[in-house]
């Protein structure tokens, strides 16, 4: 009952320890991680906004460079300059040497039709008055095309211009190279999950994406998701994974360029953080509860600890109390008694004399009486002896101090027992320590509790048996046990078997006052008395006495 006591008092604290440690720590981590989730995340989508923006200048400044050169060119020479072909051919050579990628080169006069071509395919004399871009051209000046198949069933887009010369117009057409295009916008794929590639607003791409898809082929990202300058979306992809796309268009509206990644692989370092914080709180966790379970049970063996010694001390209390009120009866009813018994005692022994007298003697009932005075006599000693033991308790039982060697106040009351030990078949065996030192104490009171003790024990074996008395010194006290092998006290006894008038020998044998009177000497003298009992085995009273060293004369 009480140790369950114990338990749920210790599982109580455990349990008000770790939610309140644990609940702060709990939404800290979480609140934590939530933050800097949200960081991580911001500074991912920054991160590729900035790539895709980054991506997209440089793409502009690769077409207005091979623009910039074409119009110069186109500027710098007339029409029957251009039309020479080994002109035409030393134009594109200049061309490549100073800026690269172009891959042909022609001239197309007003009526749409090619009049020189300088490059890998023979294109001279193709008409293209009937390509959409031929009017565009014409009327705005510069173009720019989507990539297209075109004449050479090959991805390709071209750059062309305008010159205007006496009324009449002509134009400077040059195909670039789709795969110098590519490598620029590839160098944007970053990562194993990345890709870059650029699209045209109907989602056709312009350049190969490096996972599903080809040039020319439809995209399924709807172009018009993404705004004006730079737009970052999370959108799923065909696999139904999640991806982060940035899209920039160009500065000439035609193409857009996206970058997409997946976010996981980007928030690697968000999942370093998530993974060092688990591992700290599993170990934070870890040393609050066996921090909070050893401190716990520390705390609530202490307080049963306390608890013991306080249920002892009140026991001792309550011992104390009952002696006390018992001394007091003891005092008046004691000194009451005694002076009646004396007169009787006194009046027996007349009468036994008169018992004496001649003519008394001769009476039939002589012996009669005289039975019947010892039977009074006998009893009134028997009195005699319970008022003098209650006169014990009603003394003040200031010790009195001598020196007293224990061990011989033990020999000295063995020998006032062994006659009665002997003629019930009764061995004493004392086993007495070397060791002991003299001390400051009451000798005669000493004797009366071993008198007592050994009494108990020889009258609890009756007939037979064996009693052991030892003396030992432990620290600061000396320890006399007597031990018996007689048939032991009832658990439910043990505890009365202190109190005053507590016996089970039968009416007129027993006082039941010798072991309180010992409690109470033992007591005063600061020491303890201790029982230890078994049905069927035997006793053991343990008596403690203080070592206290007597004064130097
Ligand atoms: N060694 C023992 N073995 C078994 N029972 C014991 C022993 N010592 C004491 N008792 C029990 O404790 C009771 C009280 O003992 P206590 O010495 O106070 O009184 P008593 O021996 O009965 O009477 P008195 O001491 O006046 O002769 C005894 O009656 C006995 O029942
Ligand atoms: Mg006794």
């Amino acid at each position: 009952m009480k140790t369950s006591l114990y338990t749920s008092l210790q599982r109580k604290i455990i349990g008000i320890t770790l939610v309140v440690s644990f609940a702060p720590l709990i939404i800290l981590a979480v609140t934590m991680y939530y933050q800097f989730a949200k960081t991580c995340k911001n500074k991912t989508e920054e991160q590729i906004e900035y790539r895709a923006l980054a991506q997209a200048e440089s793409v502009d400044l690769f077409l207005k460079e091979r623009i910039a050169i074409l119009s110069a060119m186109a500027d710098t020479h007339t029409f029957n300059e251009m039309i020479d072909e080994e002109n035409l051919s030393n134009i594109f050579n200049v061309m490549n040497s100073r800026a690269g990628a172009f891959v042909d080169l022609g001239v197309i006069d007003s009526a749409g039709m090619q009049r020189v071509y300088v490059g890998p395919y023979n294109l001279k004399g193709l008409n293209y008055y009937d390509q959409p871009w031929f009017a565009d051209v014409m009327s705005k000046g510069v173009f720019l095309s989507d990539v297209y198949m075109g004449f050479r069933k090959l991805p390709h887009f071209i750059i062309a211009v305008r010159r205007n010369e006496n009324n009449k117009s002509w134009i400077l057409r040059a195909t670039i190279d789709p795969n110098i295009l590519e490598g620029i916008v590839r160098q944007a794929q970053i990562g194993s999950t990345g890709d870059a590639y650029l699209l045209s607003k109907e989602g056709i791409f312009q350049t190969n994406p490096r996972f599903k898809g080809l040039i020319l082929s439809q995209s399924n990202l709807n172009t018009s998701l993404f705004g004006r300058r730079v737009t970052v979306v999370e959108l799923e992809n065909n696999e139904g994974r999640k991806l982060l796309y940035a899209g920039s268009w160009l500065k000439n509206s035609k193409w857009l360029l996206i970058i997409n990644q997946e976010p996981a692989e980007m928030m690697q370092s968000l999942f370093a953080v998530r993974n060092v914080e688990i591992t700290i709180i599993v170990f934070g966790f870890l040393a609050i509860i066996m921090t909070t379970i050893f401190t716990t049970h520390l705390a609530v063996s202490q307080l049963q600890q306390s608890d013991a010694t306080m249920q002892e001390l009140n026991a001792q209390l309550v011992q104390s109390d009952k002696l006390a009120a018992i001394g007091k009866m003891a005092a008046g009813v004691a000194h009451e008694i005694n002076n009646p018994l004396n007169v009787i005692l006194q009046k027996t022994g007349w009468m036994e004399d008169l018992l004496e007298e001649e003519d008394i003697k001769k009476s039939e009932n002589l012996e009669e009486f005289q039975t019947s005075v010892q039977k009074i006599e006998e009893h009134v000693e028997r009195a005699r002896k319970v008022v003098h033991n209650m006169l014990g308790f009603a003394r003040k039982m200031e010790p009195h101090l001598e020196n007293v060697d224990i061990n011989d106040t033990i020999n000295q009351t063995i020998t006032i027992l062994e006659n009665y030990a002997r003629t019930n078949n009764i061995e004493i065996q004392a086993d007495l320590s070397g060791k002991l030192p003299i001390i400051a104490s009451d000798q005669a009171q000493l004797q009366q509790v071993f008198l007592n003790l050994l009494t108990n024990a020889i009258d609890a074996i009756g007939k037979e048996g064996l009693v052991e008395i030892k003396s030992r010194r432990l620290d600061s006290r000396i320890c006399i046990s007597i031990k018996d092998d007689g048939p032991g006290i009832p658990a439910e006894k043990q505890k009365n078997v202190f109190d005053p008038f507590f016996t089970t020998k039968e009416t007129g044998k027993g006082t039941g006052l010798g072991l309180s009177v010992s409690y109470n000497i033992i007591e005063k003298m600061g020491g303890k008395i201790r029982l230890k009992s078994q049905v069927g085995k035997g006793t053991i009273f343990t008596v403690e006495v203080p070592i206290v060293a007597p004064e130097r004369k």
